[in-house]
């Protein structure tokens, strides 16, 4: 094993023979992770909540609790307790502590090595879980919802994306309750596809489940909710579970209530029933960002949370289809802000999310294309 470093903290994690320091070795660290784990460090610095009693449910390495301790500001942690069911890991963790100088008991840290349903049963509860699994979060969302405090927060990693994104339509409908699509907007349906199941799972429990920030990037979903507790907050949540209907011979979308509609002579697709609200808490959003503001992918989901939409237009899709030249994407904002809000999505890099309809798309672009 040897000493590697993410942010102000050092840990023990083993490379193959290749160099490479995967998930298929003794101690899980996944470097592609580093930005997972930097947003929730940089959420829970700008929320200004104290005090706060947390859960970093299934730790891996432990990096992610290193990390929050050296890394949030001071008042943030009133207790941390870290777990991993893997044989090692107190071991391992507690090495990692002593590594980074940092004593257990003046800094609230509680190490188990349990399962992570029977951790959450026997708990008193936390104001933030964090669970990041491998592959789908199902197993662990019913307890981590019945342990969340009335105004506590809930971070969901996601890794099956396969099912998510469409790829395989039927093991959706049974582990995430709704139809996905499997076109350009198949991570943002994705995404909100698993928020409602979540909140389906928290409206049972009077547990409303607002979305503070949430994204797709390197084939995983990542949502923080908000939990508020009350019966019409959660009957508000539910009343925006709808269908998004989609028409694949001119792009045109929109959110239903049923899954059927006709557009250019024929029936539109459908993806859902998914989450039709809002998917960051835009004031969160900007601050997430001026924290980072190298960060191009920070920047854009920013500016996404200003926009109300569902869905995006492919520009790519659209400039083929039509026979147009792919335009320069500064432009192409620059003359569609004219007309309606528009602005660039984190889902994709051919896409563009706008107030306008896919008519008013295409004018702007045949403008364009004379220029
Ligand atoms: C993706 S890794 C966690 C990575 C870590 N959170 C990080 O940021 O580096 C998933 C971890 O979950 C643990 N795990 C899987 N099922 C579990 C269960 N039922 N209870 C507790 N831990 C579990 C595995 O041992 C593995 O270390
Ligand atoms: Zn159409």
């Amino acid at each position: 094993m040897e000493i590697i470093q993410e942010g102000m903290s050092k840990f023990y994690a083993s490379r193959d023979k290749n160099g490479k320091i995967s998930k298929e070795l003794d101690v899980f660290y996944n470097p592609v992770m580093k930005f997972n784990r930097d947003v929730s460090i940089t959420l829970l610095n700008v929320i200004n909540q104290s005090n706060m009693q947390m859960c970093d449910l299934m730790a891996g390495s432990g990096v992610r609790s290193l990390r929050f301790i050296k890394e949030l500001k001071k008042g943030v942690i009133g207790k941390l307790v870290v777990n991993d069911y893997d044989e090692g890991f107190i071991r391992l963790f507690k090495k990692n502590l002593e590594l980074n100088d940092i004593d257990e008991t003046k800094s609230n840290v509680y190490v188990y090595s349990m399962d992570a349903n029977k951790l959450l049963l026997e708990s008193t509860g936390f104001d933030y879980i964090d669970i990041d699994p491998f592959g789908s979060p199902n197993d662990f969302l019913e307890n981590s919802i019945v342990r969340l405090s009335r105004e506590g927060i809930l971070a969901v990693t996601a890794t099956d994306t396969a099912p998510l994104a469409g790829t395989f339509p039927d093991a959706c409908i049974r582990k995430y309750w709704a139809k996905p699509l499997r076109n350009h907007l198949m991570h943002e349906i994705g995404l909100r596809i698993l928020i409602r199941k979540i909140q389906l799972i928290g409206a049972q429990h009077d547990k409303a489940l607002i979305p503070m920030y949430s994204y797709y990037k390197d084939h995983y979903f990542r949502v923080f909710f908000k939990c508020v507790k009350g019966k019409k907050e959660c009957d508000n949540i539910l009343r925006q579970h709808e269908y998004l209907l989609y028409c694949n011979t001119c792009q045109s979308f929109l959110t239903s209530e049923i899954n059927q509609c006709m557009c250019c002579n024929q029936q539109m697709e459908y993806a859902g029933p998914l989450w039709t609200g809002q998917l960051y808490d835009s004031d969160i959003a900007f601050k997430i960002f001026k924290m980072e503001k190298s960060n191009s992918l920070l920047k854009i989901i920013a500016d996404e949370s200003l926009i109300k939409s569902i869905g995006f237009y492919d520009i790519h899709e659209l400039a083929k289809k039509h026979k147009f030249l792919i335009p320069n994407y500064e432009k192409l904002l620059l003359e569609l802000n004219k007309l309606g809000k528009s602005v660039r999505t984190h889902f994709s890099n051919n896409g563009i999310k706008s107030e306008l309809s896919v008519k008013e798309i295409l004018s702007v672009l045949n403008v364009l294309k004379d220029k």
